[in-house]
């Protein structure tokens, strides 16, 4: 029994707060049904990035990489009821499953799905992201409060440069598979998998600052998956 997927499962049965949780295993189902990959956030994720949303108080999130809308569901779950969630998803099918998720969990705020490749979207500059939100109701501080990146992998420092853009100030960015079974570390002169140049290139970003505009961490994970983790990064 001495395992990380079974532990995974205890705490996740013992940590389950139904708020979050309730109907997540037919959100789940509808993405098997709709052949979509096992790659959803697990509950212990899922609540964590809610710990984090609470305890900042954050009202905006930005979300890129919808799958079948389960991360979805933990990020507007923690958002107060006028809230705003923006989540971007490459694949028209799967945003099908997600919005289908969203109607039958009544995800609360109710997340704006944009379908579209997310850098295309992203740079858009007549788009939704033009601009932070808030920067139009000339708020103080405008910008969403977190970001959660879990899309192509390929892409993350170039979805890390749009976050630095769109986040606020005192926000975050939190980075799903971040570690990659720890194929982000390889030494010099052993190629670099294409799932970990964009990660190589976040943390090298992140070694060159020095602390100068962000402050980060980098927690290693195992689990139901397998051995991963999670980055996060809090812009100064
Ligand atoms: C993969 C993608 C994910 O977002 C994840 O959490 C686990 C695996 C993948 O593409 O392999
Ligand atoms: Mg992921």
């Amino acid at each position: 029994w001495l395992t990380a997927a079974g532990t995974e499962a205890y705490l996740s049965r013992k940590l389950a707060n139904p708020e979050y949780t309730k109907g997540l295993d037919a959100a789940q189902e509808r993405a098997d049904e709709a052949g979509m990959p096992r790659i959803a956030v697990p509950e212990t994720l899922g609540q964590m990035l809610a710990v984090l949303l609470k305890s900042m108080r954050a009202e905006r999130v930005l979300e890129i990489g919808t799958l079948a809308g389960i991360s979805t569901h933990y990020l507007a779950t923690a958002l107060p009821a006028h809230g705003q969630i923006d989540t971007i998803e490459a694949s028209p099918e799967h945003a099908k499953v997600a919005q289908a998720n969203f109607l039958a969990l009544d995800t609360c705020p109710f997340p704006t799905t944009h379908v579209g490749q997310a850098l295309k979207l992203l740079r858009d500059p007549n788009g939704a992201f033009k601009e932070p939100p808030g920067t139009v109701e000339g708020l103080p501080e405008p910008g969403y409060d977190l970001a959660f990146v879990d899309a192509n992998k390929d892409e993350y420092f170039q979805y890390f440069k749009e976050c630095m853009r769109l986040v606020r100030k005192g926000g975050v960015i939190v980075f799903d598979n971040a570690i990659r079974n720890g194929r982000i570390a390889v030494p010099d002169g052993i190629k670099v998998d294409s799932d970990c140049v964009g990660l190589r290139e976040l943390y090298d970003w992140i070694e060159k600052d020095a602390g100068k505009t962000v402050l980060a961490s980098a927690i290693q994970t195992v689990g139901d998956k397998s051995w991963d983790g999670f980055a996060i990064v809090y812009k100064l």
